[in-house]
């Protein structure tokens, strides 16, 4: 039997409803994601992405919470290395994109299920034959999750954890190659990373290569700011055909704590392009703002009939570019008055011409 995951074994969000049922709320994204593909079929190869919240059981600190979102990619329906690598590379260059550059790739593989299994047995009579001494919960967690012991931070285990067998070194000639490629593909792209032999993620589904990225600016129990791998058995055992698929998930909340850190990310949020000042009160202002938004452009305006200089201070406020002036003697001509608010230049554009002709100055500008 494989052992069961952290994840599953003790972090289910789990509730009683009000018929009495018992419910899970989900954990994490790819096993959904693998059950639309076995009920749907689509043709492999089958490349998706996410964003959505997870919930988890855990005891919440700074980058650890009870629900958390995630943005993941999946693809399903590959077992070429050079798609390991596009995937990793996906999730790296989105890092990067965002202006990110504390972070190490950590890389590692988890064979096939039977080199696994093998791989444990051989873990466990290693800490029989190292660990006597170090007492009962040493000896409870060896043999029964032997792998979960290199998470362990007890000091005094930290020597032999160290020097136990590793995975890596038990790998069939498949797994070795496939793995080798994963890594020759990633020095091709230029990505940077560490082989970790320890690692080990929080699902069971793993097979193969299995990656994280650990960022310097969170706690190292919680340090990792994406992490996935391949599963390369999951559809089968959800009942499908055989499709091997990997993926990878971020978690945005930590995101978030590493781009503050490193001084990075989205910055102030940009003002808006267009604020309608509306003398008229005739309905056109509803009409010109959709207008505006109809040309993708970031437009609102009072409402209420409120004075032109109140509407006027909302404009400023609202840090808009332009203000399009909806009054009566522009409007006999079918026309609006935009103004610069930056400037305070205003000109007379026809009226339905004044949608594109901002949205070609802001074009310009950004
Ligand atoms: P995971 O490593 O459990 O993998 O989660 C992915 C990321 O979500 C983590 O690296 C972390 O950034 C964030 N995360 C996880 N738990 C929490 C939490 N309690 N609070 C805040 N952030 C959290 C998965 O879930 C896999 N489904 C990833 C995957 C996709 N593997 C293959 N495809």
């Amino acid at each position: 039997m494989p052992e069961a995951s952290d994840v599953v074994r003790k972090e289910m969000y789990e509730l009683t409803d009000r018929g009495g049922r018992r419910l899970a709320l989900r954990p994490e994204g790819t096993a959904p994601v693998v059950r639309a593909y076995v009920e749907h079929r689509p043709t492999p190869p089958w490349k998706v992405w996410y964003v959505a919240p997870n919930f988890r059981y855990e005891r919440p600190q700074r980058g650890r919470y009870r629900q958390h979102w995630q943005l993941g990619a999946e693809v399903l329906g590959v077992d070429d290395p050079d798609v390991d690598v596009e995937v990793i590379a996906l999730a790296h260059g989105f890092y990067r994109e965002l202006g990110l550059r504390q972070f190490t790739l950590l890389l590692n593989s988890m064979g096939t299920p039977e080199e696994r299994a093998e791989y444990v047995e051989t873990l466990r009579s290693y800490y029989r034959s190292h660990g006597d001494a170090f007492g009962s919960e040493f000896r409870e967690r060896a043999e029964e999750h032997p792998l979960r012991l290199f998470d362990a931070r007890n000091e005094e285990w930290q020597d032999v954890i160290e020097r136990a067998p590793q995975l890596t070194e038990h790998l069939g000639d498949d797994s070795q190659r496939h793995f080798e490629r994963v890594q020759r593909g990633l020095d091709t792209l230029g990505i940077a990373y560490e082989l970790c032999p320890r690692l080990v993620r929080g699902f069971d589904y793993y097979t193969s290569t299995t990656f994280e990225f650990a960022s310097d600016a969170l706690d190292a129990a919680q340090n990792a700011i994406g992490g996935g791998g391949r599963y390369d058995q999951l559809a089968e055992e959800m009942g499908g055909p055989p499709t091997p698929g990997i993926g990878f998930g971020i978690g945005v909340e930590r995101l978030l704590i590493a781009c503050e850190s490193e001084g990075v990310g989205a910055g102030e949020p940009r003002g808006l392009d267009a604020f309608v000042i509306d003398q008229l009160g005739d309905g056109s202002a509803t009409v010109v703002v959709d207008e505006l938004r109809e040309a993708g452009l970031r437009a609102d305006r009072a409402y209420g009939g409120r004075s032109m200089k109140a509407q006027m201070t909302m404009a400023n406020r609202a840090g808009a570019a332009y203000s399009v002036l909806l009054a009566r003697s522009e409007a006999e001509r079918g026309a609006v008055a935009v103004k610069d608010m930056t400037t305070g230049e205003q000109i007379e554009v026809p009226r339905e011409q004044a949608a594109g002709w901002i949205r070609a100055r802001q074009d310009e500008r950004l």
